[in-house]
């Protein structure tokens, strides 16, 4: 086919009406921001990849003497709880969600699904879980069946922007420890509610914004600010309440956080090193690094790990 000359081209410009410049423009953003989103997407999944995640927690678990086939929830629970507070944080955020053993819950951004696993064995609910990070997803579906779970959860990837479900497919949903990773939490929230029952509980446990100071990079989620959006609770509220969520409540878990981190420190020292399983497995050489950064962070009020329980159309 031949290309339209120039002098057509501009010609067809000439005749545009505004209105068409105008869709021509917000068509044009529109892709930008789609090509923005994707390459954040791929600085997030390459910042969480490990490479050779599976041999690395096989090997953590037969160091104390367990066969990854007789493994239990309560072995992987020091690796595969990616969050402030590990399964004690889980436990009481958990709680909180009031999870029956007939309800299909979303676990958004699951990582390697420690918490989706927790919550099946002890609810007894259906959990699907979802994941930017490949690596993750496929880790955590072999973990399941280590586990004798893989009936009741399914990992897979997507994004929480965009996710690939049914409106009103879930009785409930939850988010640990992802929102930092996220800009638009318009898009988040109005996804999560497009796939909430009317009712359905949404648990939130993220580390939020406590002041105006910049972060000190890396941190266990970014390893610059590039890929880091942390949001004020405010920010959370505004945003959920635009999407049809209430909020019933909100915990600031900052003592807890502290406290986590002084008896992690003091253990390892204590032992000589880190145990064979931790968070030390996921972000390797860089862990003290993001750890330190972390509690500094903490310390300084720059940043507290915030439990919001909100509720769809209440
Ligand atoms: C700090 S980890 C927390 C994992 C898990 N929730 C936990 O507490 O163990 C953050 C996770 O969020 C995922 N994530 C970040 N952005 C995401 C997005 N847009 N959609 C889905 N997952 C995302 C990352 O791949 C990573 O697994």
């Amino acid at each position: 086919m031949q290309e339209p000359s120039t002098h057509a081209v501009r010609r067809g410009c000439a005749n545009d009406s505004l209105g068409d410049l105008v869709k021509r423009g917000s068509v044009a953003l529109h892709q930008l921001e789609k090509l923005t989103v994707m390459k954040n997407d791929k600085r997030i999944s390459t910042h969480y990849l490990h490479g050779n995640l599976l041999s690395a927690i096989r090997a953590g678990l037969e160091k104390q003497g367990i066969q990854p086939e007789n493994t239990s929830v309560e072995d992987l629970g020091p690796v595969d709880e990616f969050h402030i507070g590990g399964r004690a944080a889980s436990i009481h955020f958990l709680d909180q969600l009031k999870i029956s053993a007939s309800q299909s819950i979303l676990d958004i951004g699951c990582g390697l699904g420690g918490a989706a696993r927790f919550a099946a064995k002890t609810y007894g609910a259906k959990i699907t879980g979802i994941d930017l990070t490949s690596e993750y997803v496929e880790v955590g579906q072999r973990l399941c069946e280590w586990v004798g779970l893989a009936d009741s959860i399914t990992l897979q990837q997507g994004s929480a922007l965009s996710l690939p479900f049914e409106d009103a497919s879930f009785d409930g949903a939850f988010m640990m420890h992802v929102g930092m990773n996220i800009e638009d939490k318009h898009v988040l929230f109005s996804e999560v509610s497009r796939v909430l029952k009317s009712g359905a509980k949404f648990g939130i446990y993220d580390i939020m914004k406590a002041n105006d100071e910049e972060l000190i990079y890396p941190v266990p989620w970014a390893t610059t600010h590039e890929t880091s959006w942390v949001a004020e609770p405010k920010d959370y509220r505004v945003e959920l309440e635009a999407n049809g969520f209430v909020v019933a409540g909100e915990n600031n878990r900052h003592d807890f956080a502290m406290d986590f981190f002084k008896r992690m420190m003091a253990a390892t020292e204590a032992a000589g090193g880190p145990p064979p399983l931790g968070l030390h497995v996921l972000m390797q050489q860089t862990t003290a690094e993001k750890i330190r950064n972390m509690v500094a962070n903490l310390a300084a009020g720059r940043i507290s790990p915030i439990e919001m329980i909100a509720i769809k159309d209440a």
